[in-house]
């Protein structure tokens, strides 16, 4: 692209990030969802963005909305979220899923508000798609040579957090796996700061002490930016 790329390091690349939790809908006023703010998928988007790259955020629920400069696809539910990153993969340098995807949703979604009855309730919920396995499952599939994104998930733990991350990596097929320990204080679900390890395939990469999740974004960019060989100065 140009010579020097100077403070704009991720010029010309096209990356999709996902932030925000999933709402999984019952009725017209009634849904499951999680606790995820958002904002490390934000940050990502965000310094991204600052470099140069043209970003792609599909949103789910967040706190607060959505930084300036970036496209934004709404996604509310999993099956949202999964048209909504997959339609777009060919086109893509990197996918980054911070968002957090509820595993099951209700499975019937009632057209109208449903009515009190009962002194007992059982819902029955059924899995959504998982949309970074299916995101691996598509790079192993597509032509030899075509075109693919570097893919980085994300890991929520409460314990076992190596173990956890490296079996998701190995399941879900992606190149990187930024684990962090929702239990930690100063680490995950609603929190300014992260603390994240990093793991490929040959186990730890970056091990990011307690930071702002600005600066977990910047460090896990320039680990993408190794990992996927972009030129970067
Ligand atoms: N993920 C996804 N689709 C799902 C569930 C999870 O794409 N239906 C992605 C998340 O966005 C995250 C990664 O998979 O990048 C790991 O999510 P996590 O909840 O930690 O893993 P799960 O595979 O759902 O396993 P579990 O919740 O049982 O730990
Ligand atoms: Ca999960």
């Amino acid at each position: 692209v140009e010579l020097l790329r100077g403070d704009r390091p991720m010029a010309g690349r096209r990356v999709l990030v996902t932030a925000g939790g999933t709402v999984e809908r019952l009725d017209p006023v009634r849904y499951i969802t999680n606790d995820s703010s958002g904002k490390m998928g934000f940050a990502l988007a965000e310094t991204a963005r600052d470099w140069g790259a043209d970003v792609t955020l599909v949103c789910a629920r967040t706190d607060g909305p959505p930084p300036a400069g970036v496209r934004v696809v709404r996604a509310e539910s999993a099956e949202e979220m999964r048209d909504a990153v997959m339609s777009r993969l060919p086109e893509l340098d990197a996918v980054v899923k911070a968002a957090a995807v509820a595993d099951y949703r209700p499975a019937v979604r009632h057209p109208s508000k449903m009515k009190k009855g009962s002194e007992t309730l059982t819902l029955e919920l059924v899995k959504t798609p998982d949309i970074l396995q299916q995101i691996g499952e598509w790079k192993r599939t597509r032509e030899p040579g075509g075109k693919a994104p570097f893919v980085v998930g994300f890991a929520a733990e409460t314990d076992d957090v190596e173990r956890h991350a490296m079996e998701k990596l190995a399941r879900k097929g992606c190149d990187l796996i930024a684990a962090n320990d929702v239990s930690a204080e100063g680490a995950g679900f609603g929190a300014d700061t992260n603390i994240v390890n990093v793991y490929g395939a040959e186990g730890l990469v970056e091990a990011i002490p307690q930071s702002a999740k600005r600066s977990v974004a910047e460090r896990l960019w320039r680990l993408v930016a190794l990992r996927a060989g972009w030129d970067w100065t």
